[in-house]
């Protein structure tokens, strides 16, 4: 979900309006405002898009504050009567929630038994009422305070009340809220996407903080009402960062968008002299790094995947033991957090409530974590303290692609560093070197094959099941293009361990069911060689994502890639995939920059 609030001396209606629409890749169920004039609130809200808000005419409402909102439902359906902004049963009061209140049924049992009707199936109107109720005439943020005491949950939130439309009150508890300074105006939002046109610099809350929001400034406070000191940062992305450019849809941005993201990447970062990489961003000295025994990372979705492929390469290059989880998977599962292991967190947002919860759990039993972070200061890079910015720039599209591939070669970077700690040769560190300076060049010579591998699209037509396979690297990189397909496409891909394939899934391979093979000339080549020919043997299709080069094996079609150094093939393996999955998309019609039913940044669990 998304949340924006604008107070100031312009129209608010107009500046929530573009707000809400950068924000919409957050969530897009339902979108809604509220605005403040003249001791009233006009609200407008409905199920859909934000354009489908855009035709209630919300502009119409006339004040210099409001507070808006775009919903990915987690309580109550999308409907128009759950969309937020809730209100009151007078009207007086306006709030947008991102979060779950945990005890919203005894709450709402409560309020009902005093005669409250409701009007919503939602955990946050409950908020409404009780500062409707409990409004005593105190400052908004003394009454939102008093409320916030009754509430057990997580929340980024913000309250207006019309009576009182020179405040907006904001709080946050496990959902992120960040305020944006401007002149004479002060805006906020859970996401710097929404404040990047008209603030310079950015508060970020932290949580069990709640901030009175003024046009000439704010103040926070603990719930408790003592007064906290925030330091505001300089806003870094810029307003056209935001822009789609002459592209038809973010995802495809992105995708282009890589080699100049790598570089951004990689700037700074390689050390020739030395034949190993700078990382400013870790603290642990050196010594500390060489007693590391075991790695662990952390991540959900693409973040996950990319830890697997990062796992790879650690325990390659630096020989540690590495492992990647599902961060979701792990904090339930009550780990044993050891001191020789050093834990790394991957999110692009920074904001994934199950990637901070697991940083939590490991933090909070005494063990080291690191960050490979695209947001800069997001909540996941703060409580880390320490880790890698992967400053690839915003990145709009629900699924991740320029941020996998950023979040890898920072993971190469941490494995070249690691390993030259260790038995990394000089000879292989100045290899690797040279190839990570090699690789954006790379990744724009495929890009310039689009046309090839929009026709390589076609041959999905007709099929509703594909199997992506590959070994070793080469599975972890068939788990992202599978999870890629099924996220923009709705075919159900599933990836496999190509070697697993024999033992079970291939009883349902049949001449409809595509399997797409990475196929590295690697050492497994010979392996994956007789994959094919099982599959060939059953009349299943096989496409391959291979390099160049004689390999006999009786795949249908494939695309090829030129080597680079045997590490990083498979990450340039996945870009074809990445058009792949795009193309097969764009072919069956579907909306590629919001599939259904996701969201870009999941802050509930
Ligand atoms: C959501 C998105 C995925 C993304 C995942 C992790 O589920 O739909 O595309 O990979 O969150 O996001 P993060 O911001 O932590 O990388």
């Amino acid at each position: 979900c998304g949340i924006v609030g604008y107070i100031g001396k312009r129209q608010a209606a107009p500046i929530l309006m573009a707000g809400l629409n950068r924000l919409e890749y957050r969530g897009y169920d339902s979108a809604g405002i509220a605005i403040a004039a003249k001791g009233a609130l006009k609200i407008a809200k409905r199920k859909g898009r934000v354009r489908e808000l855009d035709e209630l005419k919300p502009l119409r409402f006339k004040g210099t504050s409001g507070i808006a909102h775009t919903r990915w439902a987690t309580n109550g359906e999308p409907s128009d009567r759950n969309a937020h902004p809730h209100s009151d049963s007078t009207g007086r009061y306006a709030v947008v929630h991102n979060g779950i209140i945990e005890n919203a049924a005894a709450l709402r049992a409560q309020l009902a038994a005093q005669g409250t009707t409701f009007s919503s199936d939602t955990d946050t109107e409950v908020i409404a009422h009780l500062v409707a109720l409990m409004d005593d005439g105190s400052p908004l943020e003394a009454v939102v305070s008093a409320v916030l005491k009754l509430v057990v949950g997580t929340y980024g939130i913000a309250v207006m009340d019309a009576e009182r439309p020179d405040v907006l009150v904001v709080a946050r508890n496990g959902s992120p809220v960040m305020l944006g300074l401007g002149d004479k105006e002060t805006l906020f939002a859970s996401d710097a996407s929404a404040l990047v046109r008209h603030a310079t610099s950015v508060v970020h809350l932290d949580d069990g903080e709640i901030a009175v929001v003024r046009a000439d400034g704010y103040e926070t406070r603990k719930l408790d009402g003592t007064s906290t000191v925030k330091t505001p940062s300089a806003m870094i992305w810029k307003d056209e960062s935001y822009d789609k450019g002459a592209f038809d849809h973010y995802m495809r941005k992105e995708i282009a968008d890589q080699p100049e993201a790598l570089r951004r990447t990689l700037s700074g970062r390689l050390e020739p002299r030395f034949q190993t990489t700078h990382l400013g961003g870790i603290t642990l000295t050196a010594r500390e790094l060489l007693d590391v025994r075991r790695i662990r990372i952390l991540g959900c979705g693409a973040a996950y995947i990319a830890g697997a492929l990062g796992a790879h390469l650690i325990e390659q290059l630096a020989r540690i033991p590495c492992q990647a989880e599902a961060a979701s998977e792990f904090r339930y599962r009550n780990p044993v957090i050891e001191m020789d292991t050093l834990y790394i967190a991957v999110s692009q947002s920074g904001e994934t409530f199950d990637t901070l919860a697991a940083v939590q759990e490991v933090k909070r039993k005494g063990g080291r974590v690191m960050g490979i972070v695209n947001v800069v200061g997001s909540t996941i890079a703060r409580e880390c303290g320490q880790g890698i910015y992967l400053h690839a720039g915003p990145e709009i599209a629900v699924v991740s692609t320029k941020t996998f591939t950023c979040s890898v070669v920072a993971m190469a970077l941490l494995a070249v560093h690691l390993g030259r700690l260790r038995d990394l040769s000089n000879a292989n560190g100045a290899r690797l070197l040279r190839a990570l300076d090699a690789l954006p060049d790379r990744v724009a010579a495929i890009l310039e094959r689009e046309d090839e591998i929009a026709r390589l699209a076609e041959f999905f037509q007709g099929a509703e099941h594909a199997f992506y396979v590959g070994r070793s690297a080469g599975y972890a990189i068939a788990m992202e293009g599978a999870l890629k397909l099924k996220e923009i496409s709705y075919l159900h891909a599933e990836a496999y361990p190509a070697s697993e394939l024999k033992h079970g899934p291939l009883a349902l391979v049949t001449p409809e069911t595509p399997t797409v093979i990475v196929l590295p000339r690697d050492d497994l080549l010979a392996k994956n060689v007789s994959t094919i020919e099982e599959v060939k043997a059953r009349g299943g299709p096989v496409i391959a994502i291979t390099h160049p080069g004689e390999t006999h094996a009786p795949f249908d079609r494939s695309f090829e890639v030129p080597a680079l150094e045997p590490e990083l093939d498979p990450l340039l393996l996945n870009i074809p995939l990445q058009l792949l999955a795009y193309h097969v998309a764009r072919q069956r019609g579907c909306d590629i920059d919001k599939p259904r039913n996701l969201a870009k940044s999941v802050t509930v669990e």
